[in-house]
């Protein structure tokens, strides 16, 4: 049975300059997808959940993964950040990108946002799920809330010195270089990093098939050093489906467990839902309208589905182009564009960027791609949306349509 969050559509909250948090996105949270029985989002963090749990057994046969989905998504800037060391003038912070009530409260932009509370809790070893929420540009394979997995697996300094056999933790911890943090052994961080592959490679043959072709990829996190993105090949191309790497031991260490050593992941399952079950768009997943969930009604999550679309309807483009300040971030017109046009909005595309060779002045052009999943759109109807965001955005963004 879904559990159901609270809407935070009433909530009152204290704003200030940071409040960007619209009653459009607001109205989303609670919607909770990823607990809706039989939903595609629901199949993929049961499949995810079925790996680990026929991966991981303690000595008595049971799981050792713990299960949290249903976290509610408002938490603190610092559990989002400053818990994660990710620095006070990290370009993730900016009020462009994520959705803030005020200055000390936001919609999580990661799942990586619970980390360390539920490591405070003693936790080793566990898997979250929720929703998670990012200003973005519009396309078919963006929209402002998606879905994610995060996990933990920690070991304790004995468990792994059964393993390795020798030291976890330098003696003297000197510097970091690039394959190691400057208090784990050589050796310690070896082994978690091969756990960490094969564990996850693991994870990819398990949602794609024996087949699948992977590859590991450096990445960089605050929160992980060293860190890595896994690829898989699809049809020809690199897909980035994962990031990953060995908990920074600061973290462990504010959050009580400096006796352990680990790793943590998180991925998008939006994404390995579409590729899946070949959805073509994002919006597809907050269809309220039967033929679509019906198509998963009763499967399991190892079931093969190929989705139909129940029928395409066709598209609507109107261009817009306007004079900027030096304000304008690309960022909050997407967000102006998606709530005004909601979920009729497919694309938004710039076209063209100018500067003025006399006065200076610049402006932007962009073409909004405007269908309906479920009915054809008249012109008018079109039109009426379209002067609506251009009103807007002279009022809100303070350009000037040309
Ligand atoms: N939180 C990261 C993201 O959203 C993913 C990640 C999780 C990376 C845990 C490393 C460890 O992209």
């Amino acid at each position: 049975v879904a559990k159901e969050n609270p809407s935070l559509s009433n909530f009152k909250f204290p704003t200030d300059d940071f409040s960007n948090v619209s009653p459009k996105i607001l109205s989303l949270v609670g919607k909770n997808l990823h607990n809706k029985e039989f939903h595609p989002l629901c199949l993929m963090k049961k499949r995810i959940m079925q790996y680990f749990y026929a991966a991981y057994r303690g000595r008595t046969g049971k799981p050792i993964f713990s299960i949290f989905d249903d976290l509610h998504p408002m938490v603190t800037v610092e559990q989002n950040f400053d818990s994660l060391l990710i620095p006070k003038d990290h370009v993730s912070r900016k009020k462009s990108d994520c959705f803030y009530f005020n200055k000390n409260y936001m919609l999580r932009a990661h799942m990586t946002a619970h980390q360390v509370e539920l490591i405070k809790m003693g936790l080793d070893n566990f898997l979250m799920f929720g929703d998670v929420y990012r200003r973005d540009e519009i396309d078919s394979t963006h929209y402002p809330v998606f879905h994610q997995c995060d996990a933990v697996r920690l070991f304790h300094r004995e468990q792994l010195f059964d393993l390795i056999q020798t030291e976890v933790f330098e003696k003297n911890p000197t510097i970091e270089s690039k394959v190691k943090q400057k208090e784990h052994s050589v050796i310690a961080c070896r082994e978690i990093e091969q756990q960490l592959k094969v564990t996850l490679e693991g994870l990819a043959r398990c949602i794609f098939g024996n087949d699948i072709e992977c590859r590991w990829v450096d990445a960089y996190f605050p929160f992980t050093h060293p860190s890595w993105e896994l690829e898989i090949k699809r049809n020809g191309d690199w897909l980035e489906v994962l990031g990953c790497g060995i908990i920074r031991h600061a973290i462990l260490q504010q959050a009580g467990a400096a006796d352990s050593i680990g790793w943590a992941f998180g991925l998008g399952l939006d994404r390995l839902a579409m590729i899946q079950y070949s959805i073509p768009d994002i919006r597809t997943f907050w269809m309220e309208d039967p033929g679509f969930l019906i198509q998963f009604h009763n499967k399991s999550p190892k079931d093969k589905v190929t989705y139909k679309q129940v029928s395409i309807f066709p598209s609507c483009k109107n261009d817009i182009s306007f004079w900027i300040n030096d304000n304008f971030e690309e960022n909050d017109f997407h967000s102006l564009v998606r709530e005004i046009g909601g979920d009729l909005i497919e694309q938004v595309q710039l076209i063209d960027k100018f500067t003025h060779p006399k006065t200076g002045r610049k402006s932007r052009c962009y073409t909004i791609v405007y269908r309906h999943l479920e009915k054809t759109l008249t012109q008018a109807e079109v039109n009426e949306v379209h002067k609506n965001i251009e009103q807007t955005a002279e009022k809100v963004l303070g350009v000037i349509i040309r």
